[in-house]
């Protein structure tokens, strides 16, 4: 008799990524700037890319840490976190600069279990700030905090260069494992 063919195991990889893997990193950016171009003001360069001005501090300011995500062999996004609060300046906060799972591995569960393992590596006071009108990025977000917690959170609102709803918590030792 034969047996039903089982379905392998989803593979999820974050991986710090290095120099030589910028130009990955420059292209998923681009997608993820076009996701964010219907809910801000973004246009494209006279290159037809958008561009991220910020992606060589990465490799050249101790305290940016950048990610590439890996989906059974596949690039499914990116994670971007920075050593100091972009609301207050404060210096011991993880801010999460930048996060994106590719349209094909959502709603799987890949950002959660990625931002659940990335809260894990870096223990401490976390700042997660959403722009309002990115209402899915919020559900996400308060869905994928509190469950690392075991704690519900209301973001608060603050405006700095921008309008943000602010998720602020801590991320302690073993907290993922209730
Ligand atoms: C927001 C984002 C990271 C979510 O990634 P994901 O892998 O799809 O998230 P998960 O599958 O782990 O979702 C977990 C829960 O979050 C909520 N959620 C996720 N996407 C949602 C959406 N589009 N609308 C409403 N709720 C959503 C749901 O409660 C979901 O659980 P469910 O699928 O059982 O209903 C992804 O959609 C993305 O990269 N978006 C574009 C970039 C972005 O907005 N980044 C965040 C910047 S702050």
């Amino acid at each position: 008799m034969t047996q039903p063919l089982e379905k392998p195991a989803a593979h999820l990889e974050i991986i710090p990524a290095t120099l030589e893997q910028e130009p990955i990193l420059g292209n998923l950016l681009e997608l993820y700037s076009h996701d964010f171009s219907e809910l801000q003001e973004l246009s494209l360069g006279e290159d037809g890319r958008f561009g991220y001005k910020r992606l060589p501090l990465y490799w050249s300011e101790p305290a940016r840490y950048p990610f590439l995500i890996r989906m059974n062999g596949k690039w499914a996004g990116l994670v971007f976190v920075k050593r100091g609060s972009e609301v207050s300046g404060r210096e011991a906060i993880w801010d999460m600069a930048e996060f994106f799972i590719v349209r094909a591995y959502r709603r799987r569960g890949v950002g959660t279990q990625t931002a659940h393992e990335i809260f894990r590596r870096f223990p401490g006071l976390w700042e997660v700030r959403v722009v309002p009108s990115n209402v899915p990025a919020c559900h996400f977000w308060a869905r994928a905090i509190s469950s690392f917690t075991g704690e519900a959170i209301n973001p608060a609102r603050v405006e700095n260069t921008n309008l943000w709803e602010l998720y602020s918590f801590e991320s302690k030792p073993g907290a993922e494992l209730r």
